[in-house]
């Protein structure tokens, strides 16, 4: 089995369960017409978080990386009325993408945007005590996954979840002496959970449109 036949599965799953729409279609191809990388989550992955966040009835949803947007709006699908998904981005051309694609997919009145390095966003917010978020969705660099992680935490409740995304790498996290500033990352957050009693976690492998790689899912203990 190859990428190629992961893709064309990946496209199969999409077609049989009707999973995306025109809004969803349309933010892909805008975020891609402006020139952003096409590494946003899949329709599947799309879907994957949208049944988490309803999974667990969050009403407040922390994503950490919004590029156009994307996985936002899946997870702000999710919300019930008067829900709200605020979503940190450092590029300003990715955050500008990101609205307009929320104006047209008439969610701009459940989603904020933050602005800046999400590290210094998050030191704001745990300042705040702006939590606690119901959902954290943890999705731009990956060598800033451990604190991440931690301010998520903080951020969190008994019962909520943290998900990470691009956790494997194509199998690069086994390589303890990697140099890899993204690979270290995913490591130290694999040595945090080792040993963090608050958090229950697991991590699966993924294939498909997105190639090899996989999602860790932690739910904060009562
Ligand atoms: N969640 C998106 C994909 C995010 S791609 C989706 O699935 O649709 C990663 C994003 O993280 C990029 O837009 C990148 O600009 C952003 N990013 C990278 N470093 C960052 C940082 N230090 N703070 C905030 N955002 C950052
Ligand atoms: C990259 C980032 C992602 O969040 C992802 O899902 C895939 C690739 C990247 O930076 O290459
Ligand atoms: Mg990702």
């Amino acid at each position: 089995m190859s990428e190629t036949a992961w893709t064309a599965v990946d496209r199969y799953i999409g077609e049989a369960l009707g999973l995306g729409d025109a809004v969803l279609d349309e933010a892909a191809r805008a975020s891609e017409a402006a020139g952003l990388p096409s590494i946003a989550v899949s329709p599947a992955q799309g879907m994957l978080l949208n049944i988490l966040a309803r999974s667990v009835a969050a009403e407040r949803i922390l994503e950490i990386g919004t590029l156009g947007g994307y996985s936002t709006i899946w997870l702000a699908r999710a919300l019930p009325a008067g829900g709200r998904v605020l979503t940190l981005e450092l590029d300003p051309r990715h955050a500008d993408v990101a609205e307009a694609n929320f104006e047209r997919a008439g969610l701009a009145d459940r989603i904020e945007v933050m602005r800046g390095a999400a590290l210094d966003s998050l030191a704001e917010l745990v300042a705040e005590n702006a939590g606690p978020f119901d959902l954290s969705f943890i999705d731009a660099d990956k060598a800033n996954i451990p604190g991440y992680f931690e301010a998520a935490l903080t951020l969190s409740r008994p019962g909520s979840l943290i998900v990470v995304d691009n956790v494997i790498r194509e199998g690069a996290v086994i390589d303890a002496t990697s140099n890899d500033p993204n690979v270290r990352g995913v490591r130290r957050l694999n040595e945090i959970l080792g040993s963090e009693k608050r958090v229950s976690a697991t991590t699966i492998q993924t294939v498909g449109v997105k190639g090899y790689d996989g999602f860790t899912i932690a739910i904060v203990n009562g």
